[in-house]
């Protein structure tokens, strides 16, 4: 069953808790993916050493120096070598370069923290108060060259509630990331 999976990379920046859910979710007998490598952009990403503790491959690299096409060379070859055959993006906080998307091309998710296409980029959280909506939530989508532009894949949606601030909206929306995106992985590596 195992070898039938389809084996994933998880690119990560820091605490990893999305990583973490994916993982978790790996071990269930009928997941349709396995995690063969978790990469992070700077090494003291804390997700690494949760990928450590269960016994995943991991990639923790720092970008500072490398031009953004050489570090992303590297990433490429670890994840070929880990044998991957899709990504998933789960709080990685660095552009892609385009040949980086061109050689996985429509095989890269990621989770982004809002309701897109509202709020790409930074601050999701804060501009949705800001704007005073009344909802706010995360979307898995395909990743392309546009920052948060690929096809939306799947949401979900939590409210916005009076007194909430940046943080208080970004643990509300963090629940329903740690909902949606095992499942939507789960259905696109079936798809
Ligand atoms: C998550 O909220 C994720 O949606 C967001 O970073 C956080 C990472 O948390 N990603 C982005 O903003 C990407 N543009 P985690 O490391 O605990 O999974």
């Amino acid at each position: 069953m195992t070898a039938s999976r389809t084996p994933i990379a998880i690119l990560i920046s820091g605490r990893g808790s999305n990583m973490a859910t994916l993982v978790a979710a790996s071990q269930a007998a009928d997941c349709p993916y396995r995690v063969v490598l978790v990469a992070a952009n700077d090494p003291d990403a804390g997700g690494i050493a949760l990928a450590q503790a269960a016994g995943i491959p991991t990639f923790a690299h720092s970008h500072k120096g490398l031009k953004r096409a050489d570090f992303d060379a590297l990433l490429d070859t670890a994840i070929r070598a880990a044998g991957a055959e899709r990504i998933a993006l789960a709080g990685y906080m660095r552009l892609l370069s385009p040949g980086f998307i061109a050689g996985w091309q429509g095989r890269i998710v990621n989770i982004h923290p809002s309701l897109l296409p509202l709020y790409k980029g930074l601050d999701t959280h804060a501009r949705a108060i800001a704007a005073g909506d009344a909802e706010a939530g995360c979307s898995v989508h395909v990743v392309t060259p546009e920052l948060d532009d690929g096809p939306v894949l799947a949401q979900a949606r939590v409210p916005i509630l009076q007194g909430d601030d940046a943080d208080t909206l970004a643990a509300r929306v963090l629940v329903a990331e740690h909902r949606l995106y095992p499942q939507a992985l789960a259905e696109w590596v079936r798809a």
